[in-house]
């Protein structure tokens, strides 16, 4: 039975979590350079700096990672991450996945296509919905690495989709994901996606 049991955990801990857990009090220590731009917690005041507050672990840690090894470009954050050993890249994940996750609003005007793109996808423009991968309340799938997308500031979420499109965004590995979904997405669909996105919850 003792052997049973054992396996069983081994197979676990292998097959459901394959990155290593960062410890989030040591994370804490280790943020103070981020808070100028995604404040103290991880909820930022300016709507072209993501909020990283709730966001899923796995997908923190892959981000941070990417964007060090300049596979995800973002200039603001190189000064910051170069230094960050592994270890430190859990350790902060850990920290803003702990963290309450924001809540914004949607503009009522965009809400209502942004809210049937996002449940039902489009059949004819062969868009899928993204509740499917991202969830009906946009948490996201941590697990699966599917980011958490709920109360991020629409600003910031179109310009992700727009990246996506134009292939200035390329981290979404050889599936090309959000890639292949982002270039069948008009400017008007981007905005209310986004719009209704923000006010998720
Ligand atoms: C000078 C401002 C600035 C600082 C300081 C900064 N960042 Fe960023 N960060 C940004 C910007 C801007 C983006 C989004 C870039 C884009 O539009 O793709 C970003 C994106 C991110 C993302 C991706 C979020 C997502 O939802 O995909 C993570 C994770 C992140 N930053 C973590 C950090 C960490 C950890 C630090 C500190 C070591 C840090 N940042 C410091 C500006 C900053
Ligand atoms: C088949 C699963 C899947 C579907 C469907 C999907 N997504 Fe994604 N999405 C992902 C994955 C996986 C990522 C993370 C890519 C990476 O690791 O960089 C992502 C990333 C994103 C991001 C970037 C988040 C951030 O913090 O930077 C946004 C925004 C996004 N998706 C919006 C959407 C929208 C809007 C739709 C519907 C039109 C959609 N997604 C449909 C899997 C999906």
């Amino acid at each position: 039975m003792k052997k049973v049991i054992f396996s069983l955990v081994v197979s676990l801990g292998v097959s459901g979590v394959a990155f290593a857990k960062g410890d989030a009090s040591a994370g804490k220590a280790k943020v103070a350079t981020c808070t100028a731009c995604h404040g103290a917690a991880g909820v930022s005041l300016a709507p072209n700096f993501p909020h990283l507050a709730g966001q899923g672990e796995r997908y923190l840690t892959k981000q941070i990672t990417e964007i060090k090894a300049g596979e995800r470009v973002v200039p603001e954050m190189v000064p910051f991450v170069g230094s960050l050993s592994k270890q430190d890249i859990e350790d902060i994940a850990a920290f803003y996945a702990s963290q309450p996750a924001p809540v914004g609003a949607a503009d009522p005007k965009l809400a209502k296509l942004g809210e049937t793109l996002y449940r039902f996808g489009n059949e004819k423009k062969a868009i899928p919905a993204c509740g499917a991968c991202h969830s009906p309340t946009g948490k996201g799938n941590s697990l699966a690495g599917f980011p958490q997308i709920a109360g991020q500031h629409a600003q910031y979420t179109a310009k992700q989709l727009r990246d996506f499109r134009e292939g200035d965004r390329v981290n979404d590995g050889d599936t090309k994901i959000m890639r292949t979904i982002a270039e069948k997405l008009s400017n008007k669909e981007v905005d209310a996606l986004s719009s209704y996105i923000s006010g998720l919850r």
